[in-house]
């Protein structure tokens, strides 16, 4: 199986890119973002422990969401990889992963990261938050907290994976579908 996290800032284009993956070659699609507003929606435990952080723009603790990514990555079993979507969002939950894959003689291919100027991510988040209904892209104070989260405690993930040699740029800048070709042009490469 191939093991793909597609990375960036909020506002970057993984969700939209993801599912155009996960489309195009049968991968598992894990949104932890999506997972999350699931379950808030739904009113559950977790969904309960989960929104006053998301609507702060600010990260669910790490057990939790590496305890839930443990659950979604079991449904994994008839496809050609999964597409990892906002995951892992911290060091420690990039070292799970590795060592949840690592259990199952798996291992990360490639972290992909989405390149696009925060001026830009600004305007398409306020911009989404339009028809998106989500608080947390509903005021700007929060959408700028969470650019700042993802470069106080995201972003050293990048590094992560390019100390093993895993990291692939992908400029996040122009159409949605010359953005796919670029994305594909690298999986390509992977699968
Ligand atoms: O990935 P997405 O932008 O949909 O995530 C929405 C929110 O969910 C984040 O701003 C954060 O509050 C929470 N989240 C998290 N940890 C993750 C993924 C999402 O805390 N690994
Ligand atoms: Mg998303």
């Amino acid at each position: 199986m191939t093991h793909i996290i597609l990375f960036g800032p909020p506002g970057a284009g993984k969700g939209t890119q993801a599912e155009r993956i996960r489309d195009n070659y049968n991968f598992l699609h894990i949104s932890t973002g999506d997972v999350f507003r699931y379950n808030i929606k739904n009113e559950t435990a977790l969904g309960k422990r989960a929104k006053s952080f998301i609507d702060r723009g600010e990260l669910v603790p790490d057990d939790v969401t590496i305890k839930m990514l443990a659950g979604e990555m079991r449904q994994a079993d008839d496809k050609n990889g999964i597409i990892f979507d906002g995951f892992p969002r911290t060091k420690a939950q990039a070292k799970a992963l590795d060592d949840l894959l690592n259990e199952q003689n798996e291992k990360i291919d490639a972290l992909i990261s989405l390149d696009v100027d925060d001026n830009i991510l600004i305007e398409r988040l306020k911009e989404r938050g339009k028809t998106s209904g989500r608080k947390d892209d509903a005021d700007e104070n929060v959408i700028r907290n969470r650019i700042q989260v993802y470069y106080t405690e995201t972003e050293v993930v990048k590094e992560h994976y390019n100390e093993q040699n895993k990291l692939q740029k992908v400029d996040g800048v122009g159409d949605i579908e010359a953005i796919t070709k670029r994305l594909n042009k690298v999986i390509d490469q992977l699968i």
